[in-house]
């Protein structure tokens, strides 16, 4: 199954993928862990992602995409997949659709992880990651706020979005990520009666 969390920063999205992947024993593909590795692997790609990721602004879609259509034709992804802050511009999700339409495959569903901005920068302050300043911080919300966030109409549109409350323990979140997980796999079944593609999935 493939599935994608959005939110914007300090959301949870890693918190909450690092407890899924145990759960769907799926790879975990966190764009923003790539980009580190590349950055401090020093390759072409990481020298000119450092520029955007300091300024708190997206990495450029070619970038990305060059970087993440690679990992998701490995063979580990054949399976599944869990998407951890990718896509996040609408041409980002529509090459995604694009590439997995290609392989007969498509996105099962999509968790939207919904906090509020106080909280987010409350979780900021307490972690110290080279871009957790105020500063650039309230740059990539921003970034988040008008490139990501109409990727959520994009999956709405599709029935795909279920919307999850952010805020709990990371624990009671989890819950709710599982409900919606439960959700996508009934839809699923519904598209494979009505001969749509995709099979249903192994029980989650
Ligand atoms: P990325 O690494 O994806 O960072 P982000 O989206 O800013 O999100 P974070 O990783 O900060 O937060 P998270 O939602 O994973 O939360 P976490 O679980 O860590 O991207 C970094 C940069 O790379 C971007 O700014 C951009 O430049 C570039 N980039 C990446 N992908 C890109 C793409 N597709 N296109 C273009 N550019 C791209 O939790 C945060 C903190 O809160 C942690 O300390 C955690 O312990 C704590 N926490 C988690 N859950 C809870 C909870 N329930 N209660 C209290 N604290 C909690
Ligand atoms: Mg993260």
């Amino acid at each position: 199954m493939r599935i994608i969390l959005i939110g914007p920063p300090g959301a949870g999205k890693g918190t909450q993928c690092q407890k899924l992947v145990e759960h769907l024993r799926v790879p975990h593909l966190s764009t923003g862990e790539m980009l580190r590795a590349a950055v401090r692997a020093g390759t072409p790609e990481g020298v000119q992602a450092a520029a955007s990721m300091e300024q708190g602004q997206l990495v450029p879609d070619p970038i990305i995409l060059g970087m993440v259509t690679k990992r998701l034709e490995a063979a580990d992804c054949r399976d599944g997949c869990l998407l951890d802050g990718f896509p996040r511009t609408l041409p980002q999700a529509a090459t995604l659709d694009e590439l997995l339409e290609r392989q007969a495959m498509s996105v099962d569903g999509v968790i939207e992880l919904a906090v509020p901005r106080d909280e987010l920068v409350r979780r900021m302050l307490a972690r110290k990651r080279a871009d957790d300043n105020p500063e650039i911080f309230a740059k990539r919300i921003a970034s988040f706020e008008v490139q990501t966030a109409p990727l959520l109409d994009y999956y709405h549109r599709q029935g795909k979005l279920a919307s999850v409350d952010g805020l709990g323990t990371a624990d009671e979140i989890f819950e709710r990520v599982q409900a919606a997980l439960e959700r996508f796999a009934r839809d699923r079944h519904v598209r494979a009666r009505q001969g749509r593609r995709d099979p249903p999935w192994p029980e989650v």
